[in-house]
């Protein structure tokens, strides 16, 4: 085939319409993320394909830990030509989940969308569980979510604008996980304040929605993957056969925060390659 020979001006003039072309038509083109707990995992993909959708998206790390990950993301971020500041605060401390908003909405110039990802889990006994782990994973998973969304709304009503809150839950929102209560109460507790809130902050434009993953390869759940006594059970429980990709997570996220979304509120998608409803008899 014989190509037309164009001039290099006219090579310049034609990619640069299409970069505004392609920053037109990307779903998140504009919009203001704060994802927490981005510094790895769900967390970590979600941002990124947030930012490859053309959002902006600001990151936290609490002040205690090594804020080299949360870095990295946004590193990774400013290479696809977004803004990533980066924001200190703990979401288990509800004055820093407040001021963590508050930092986005600074750092970004307003704040569209939240994704409330942080999340930690403990495994034991009911019977041994300790009250220094019951109250971390409830800090984190729970109280986290609760005053970071809250600020969020209020933030959303002093300018007058729409927002999209986004949980990372689990399907044991729903299914029970023996050994790890807390975890559940916390996850059982989203489901119950996504739903209420999906009423209360409707009249403000203000869409909530949890996604529910099930299995996936992260480092929240890394001792159960390197244990083929734990694993093999597990993957017997999953009718898809395979565990989860963060960028199977990553995807809904992407679709929650777009405009595709704008009339779901008050709803879990489930992440999980059947796990959940998965149930046979011989
Ligand atoms: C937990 C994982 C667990 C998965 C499926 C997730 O919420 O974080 O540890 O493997 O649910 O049970």
């Amino acid at each position: 085939m014989v190509l037309p020979r164009i001039s290099k001006t006219y090579a310049h003039a034609l990619r640069a319409a299409a970069f505004v072309l392609y920053a037109e038509f990307m779903r998140l083109s504009g919009k203001k993320v704060l994802v927490t707990g981005a510094g790895q995992g769900i967390g970590q993909a979600i941002a990124l394909r947030l930012a490859q959708e053309g959002a902006d998206v600001a990151i936290d790390y609490p002040r205690d830990q090594d804020r080299g990950p949360a870095e990295e993301t946004c590193g990774r971020i400013e290479k696809l030509g977004r803004r990533a500041p980066l924001i200190e605060g703990d979401v288990s401390k509800p004055a820093d989940a407040q001021r963590m908003v508050a930092a986005s909405v600074e750092g970004l110039g307003g704040l569209d969308i939240l994704v409330n990802n942080a999340g930690i889990e403990r495994r034991a006994p009911f019977l041994d569980v300790t009250e220094q782990d019951y109250a971390a994973v409830i800090a984190v998973d729970l109280n986290g979510p609760f005053f970071a969304t809250q600020a969020f709304a209020r933030h959303r009503r002093d300018v007058k604008q729409p927002g999209k809150v986004i949980n990372i839950s689990s399907v044991h929102e729903e299914l029970p996980f023996p050994n790890f209560t807390a975890y559940c109460m916390s996850k059982g507790g989203l489901k119950m304040m996504m739903r209420n809130l999906a009423i209360e902050l409707a009249p403000l434009g203000i869409t909530v929605n949890n996604i529910a993953p099930g299995a996936i390869e992260t480092p929240i759940n890394q001792k159960l993957l390197s244990d083929p006594k734990l694993l093999k059970p597990l993957l017997e429980n999953i009718p898809l056969a395979r565990l989860g990709k963060s960028s199977d997570v990553a995807g809904v996220a992407a679709f929650l925060a777009s405009a595709d979304a704008d009339y779901i509120t008050g709803t879990t998608i489930v992440v999980d390659g059947g796990l959940l409803w998965n149930y046979s008899e011989q």
